[in-house]
């Protein structure tokens, strides 16, 4: 009788980790953790690659793409199954892809594209991120001189949020009514070469600058820092949601943050490695779509998540979507911000 219980006890635990784990190692490479929301976008990956019943490794290359390359090698040698890539340099992480693909290893490119149509691109609409910056900039301030902080050079989104920016400010520069009075690169998205660059075109244009685009929100704290050293404060936009650049739009010294949920998306990757990993081909991954708008016109099976404006009109979404509290948000706000009230 015990013997019987025995048995049957096995078989349904065996049953059950048939049923419910995949026991896939999903290897993720982490370009850095500089930004604050990548510590959203790895824990909900990590949730969702265990609730798959996958084990979630990992490796951060620090900003160096040397280092990325060797992770990734690491990562190969401990099992993964399937590796998720954030890549640091879209050029140089290239010996990352032909080693996976010779070793039939499944690749995710995370947030930043990889343009090689061996990996599933999988991000927010990196383009309408930066529409989002300037429509909500240009509302504020139409006219006048314009400088544009980018991000770094090797971020193939530095070159898509200045798309869609463009997109929108491009008939206004036309026609003279907005003058881009200078546009930087930032090595490395750092808020202090951020700094550094907004403090120069404010030198260059005699401290007449009218309104800033920035690529992040990181790097609009920086701007924020240079233009409040010359005591000004004009509209300024940047994006990802950064608590502290909630609060700036809150307090009325920056016009739109531009939030992409991380924690979807870091949760659409693990759900995609488990199907990756099981033998799902990209182009069968529920909801994909083509995407060949890279600098390179590749066709790539992608899925591009939609991301939200966060202005003070809009704040309540990050509150009430639990992105961050109502007093984090609000501190020193503006009498005019509804959610705030
Ligand atoms: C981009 C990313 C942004 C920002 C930036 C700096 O690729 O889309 O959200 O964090 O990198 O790491």
């Amino acid at each position: 009788m015990r013997k019987v219980l025995l048995v049957a006890l096995l078989a349904a635990t065996s049953l059950s980790t048939a049923a419910y784990a995949n026991g896939k190692k999903i290897g993720v490479s982490w370009a850095s953790f500089q930004e604050e929301r990548w510590k959203i976008d790895e824990a909900a990956m990590k949730a969702a690659i265990e609730a798959a019943g996958d084990t979630y490794i990992s490796a951060d290359a620090q900003s160096s793409s040397e280092k990325q390359l060797n992770d990734v090698d690491a990562l190969i040698s401990q099992g993964a199954n399937v590796l998720i890539i954030n890549a640091w340099d879209k050029d140089a992480i290239g010996p990352a892809i032909e080693k996976a693909a010779a070793e039939g290893i499944p690749v995710i490119g995370y947030d930043r594209l990889i343009e090689d149509n061996r990996t599933f691109y999988l991000t927010f609409d990196n383009i309408q991120v930066g529409k989002i910056i300037a429509t909500e900039v240009m509302k504020a301030q139409p006219k006048g001189n314009y400088a544009i902080i980018k991000g770094d050079p090797g971020d193939p989104n530095a070159g898509f949020l200045l798309q869609g920016m463009m997109s929108v400010i491009g008939d206004a520069v036309k026609k003279g009514d907005i003058k881009i009075v200078g546009e930087s690169f930032s090595d490395g998205w750092k808020p202090e070469n951020a700094q550094k660059n907004m403090e120069q075109i404010l030198t260059a244009n005699n401290n007449k600058v009218d309104a800033v685009l920035a690529e992040n929100d990181g790097m609009a704290g920086g701007a924020a820092a240079a233009l409040a050293a010359q005591g000004l404060t004009v509209p300024l936009g940047g994006q990802d949601g950064d608590k502290a650049a909630i609060n700036r739009v809150a307090r009325g010294t920056q016009t739109v943050s531009v939030w992409k949920d991380s924690r979807a998306l870091g949760k659409a990757a693990g759900e995609i490695a488990a199907a990756l990993g099981e033998g799902t081909a990209m182009d069968k991954i529920p909801n994909v779509v083509k995407f060949s708008d890279g600098p390179k016109k590749i066709e790539m099976n992608a899925i591009l998540l939609t991301p939200t404006a966060l202005t003070k009109d809009t704040l309540n979404l990050a509150i009430d979507g639990g992105h961050i509290t109502k007093a984090e948000a609000c501190e020193g706000a503006m009498p005019d911000v509804a959610a705030c009230k």
